[in-house]
C-alpha cells in the first residue's frame, strides 16, 4: 500500500493529481466485474470515483478478495490516477492495490426504491446517499454564505442561550423543562437576546438551535430547526428589509456558483434561482387579502395566512416576495405599532417563490418603554422576567430591527425538496424522534 499523508487525497481533488500514485479512502458504492476485470466505484463523501481492478495487476489472491466486495464495505484503494473521459468525473484510478477494513453484511438501503418510513428509520445510514450527500453539501454553502454575508458587513456572531425563563414567539409553542426546580423554556427564538447583544455591538447576528413545540404536523414544520437572527440597531422597517432581500440574493448566487453539481444530482431547474436579485417585490398584508379574495379564497382580514395562502401568494411572484404590515392581532409582543394606522405593525415575512411559502420572519422592535410594558401586559407575560429586555429601553434605546431566517426553510426552496425533513441530518417533527 502507498502510506504517508502527502499521499493521502480525497476523491474531490482526484483531478488535481493527474498520474499520480495515490491512496484514497472511502466506502464501496458499488462492484461489479466483467471476466477479469473488476470496476470498484468507490465513495468518501467528498465524491465518487471508479477505481479499476484487473488481476494480472492486483494478483490472484486480491483479485479474489475483490469478489467479497459489498455495499459500504470500507476499503482503502492505492493506485495511479489516469484522465478518462468516459469514467464519471473524467478521472479513474488503475488500482495496484487495496485493503479491506470491514465487510457491511446486509446493508439495507439498496439500490432498489425504498418508501420513506423507511428511510427515516435509517436516516443514519441514508445520509451516505448521493442525493441526501448534495442536500448537506448546499446546506454547507447557504450557512457558510449566511455567515460570510454577516462578517463582511461588520456584523459580530454572538452566541444566545438555549434554556430561557422568556417567551418570545407566543406560548402555544413552549417546551419546557426543569431547571433545579424552577421552569424554563427551550428556546424559541433567540431574539430578544439578539437586541440586547445588538445594543452592545451596533450590529449582531446569532444563529443556533431554536425549539417549537408546533401542534400541526406538515412539510415545513420542524420542532427543532435552526435559525439565523440580525438585529440591528438604527434601523427601520424599511432598512431590515433590505438586509433580508441581499443577504438572499447573496446566499443564492453563493449555492449557483460554488454548488452546482450538486444542484444538478438534485435535477434543480437553476432558472428560477438565476433570477433571485434584489430588490423584492413589496406587498402589504392588506393587499394580500385582494389577492387572495381574487384568487377565490374566502378569507377575512385580519386572519393569519396558512400554508394554502403563503402559497397561493408566493406563486404570483417569480422571486422572494416581502409581506409587510401585518395586523398587530397576529403577530408577537415585541413589534412595533405602525404609527399611520395602530391596527398594524411594521413587521414582515418573506416568502419564497415556487409555493414554498415563509422563510424569514422579522419586525421593527418597540423602543419604547412605556408601550412594550403595556404590550407584555396585554399578552399577560410575567413583566418580572422580562425586566432585563426593558431595560434595553430604559437605557438608550434606539429604533432597531431584525429578522430571523429558518434555515431548513431555505434548504428546502433553494433544493426544492418536497419535504423539509430532508434539509437537516436527523428531523425532529411529530412522531420522529429516533435516530
Ligand atoms: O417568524 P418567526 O417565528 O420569527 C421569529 O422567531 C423572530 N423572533 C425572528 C426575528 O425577528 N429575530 O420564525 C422565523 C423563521 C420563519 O420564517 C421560518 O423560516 C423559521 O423561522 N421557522 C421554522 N422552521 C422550521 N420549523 C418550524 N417549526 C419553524 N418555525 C419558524
Ligand atoms: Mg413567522
Amino acid at each position: 500500500m502507498v502510506k504517508g499523508i502527502m499521499n493521502k487525497i480525497l476523491i474531490k481533488r482526484a483531478n488535481e493529481h493527474q498520474d499520480k500514485t495515490v491512496l484514497l479512502n472511502g466506502w464501496v458504492y458499488n462492484s461489479r466485474r466483467s471476466g477479469k476485470i473488476g470496476f470498484l466505484m468507490l465513495r468518501d463523501g467528498t465524491g465518487i470515483i471508479q477505481c479499476i481492478v484487473v488481476k494480472n495487476d492486483v494478483g490472484e489472491e486480491k483479485f479474489e478478495q475483490f469478489k467479497r466486495l459489498t455495499q459500504e464495505t470500507s476499503i482503502s484503494v492505492s493506485g495511479k490516477i489516469v484522465k478518462n473521459d468516459r469514467a464519471p468525473g473524467g478521472f479513474e484510478i488503475q488500482t495496484s492495490d487495496f485493503t479491506i477494513h470491514q465487510i457491511s453484511v446486509d446493508y439495507p438501503i439498496t439500490p432498489k426504491e425504498h418508501g420513506t418510513e423507511f428511510l427515516m428509520s435509517n436516516r443514519h445510514l441514508w445520509l451516505r446517499s448521493k442525493r441526501q450527500n448534495a442536500i448537506i453539501k448546499i446546506r454547507h454553502q447557504i450557512i457558510k454564505a449566511t455567515r460570510d454575508f454577516f462578517d463582511s458587513h461588520d456584523f459580530t456572531l454572538v452566541d444566545t442561550p438555549l434554556l430561557t425563563p422568556n417567551v418570545c414567539e407566543g406560548t402555544t409553542t413552549l417546551f419546557e423543562t426543569d431547571y433545579y426546580g424552577e421552569k424554563v423554556f427551550l428556546a424559541q427564538s433567540g431574539q430578544l437576546y439578539g437586541e440586547a447583544n445588538a445594543f452592545a455591538m451596533g450590529r449582531q447576528y446569532n444563529f443556533g438551535p431554536t425549539f417549537r413545540a408546533e401542534k400541526s404536523k406538515t412539510r415545513r414544520h420542524l420542532l427543532e430547526f435552526w435559525m439565523v437572527e440580525p438585529e440591528i440597531t438604527y434601523c427601520d422597517l424599511n432598512e431590515n428589509m433590505e438586509w433580508a432581500e441581499n443577504m438572499l440574493a447573496y446566499i443564492v448566487a453563493q449555492v449557483l456558483e460554488h454548488k452546482s453539481e450538486e444542484l444538478a444530482i438534485l435535477e434543480r431547474d437553476i432558472s428560477v434561482l438565476e433570477k433571485i436579485t434584489a430588490p423584492f417585490p413589496r406587498v402589504s398584508y392588506t393587499d394580500c387579502v385582494e389577492i387572495l379574495k381574487k384568487g377565490g379564497f374566502d378569507f377575512e382580514w385580519g386572519g393569519d395566512f396558512g400554508s394554502p395562502e403563503e402559497s397561493y401568494i408566493s406563486q404570483q411572484f417569480d422571486k422572494p416576495v416581502i409581506i409587510h404590515r401585518y395586523p398587530a392581532e397576529i403577530k408577537a409582543f415585541y413589534m412595533k405599532r405602525d404609527s399611520e394606522n395602530e391596527d398594524l405593525v411594521l413587521g414582515m415575512d418573506i416568502l419564497a417563490p415556487e409555493g414554498y411559502g415563509e422563510i424569514i420572519g422579522g419586525s421593527e422592535r418597540e423602543a419604547d418603554y412605556d408601550t412594550l410594558l403595556k404590550r407584555l401586559k396585554e399578552d399577560d407575560l410575567p413583566v418580572e422576567e422580562f425586566q432585563w429586555y426593558l431595560d434595553l429601553r430604559r437605557y438608550g434605546s434606539v429604533p432597531h430591527a431584525g429578522f430571523g431566517m429558518g434555515i431548513e426553510r431555505t434548504v428546502s426552496w433553494i433544493c426544492k425538496l418536497p419535504h423539509v425533513r430532508e434539509t437537516i441530518p436527523f428531523p425532529r417533527m411529530h412522531g420522529r424522534l429516533r435516530p
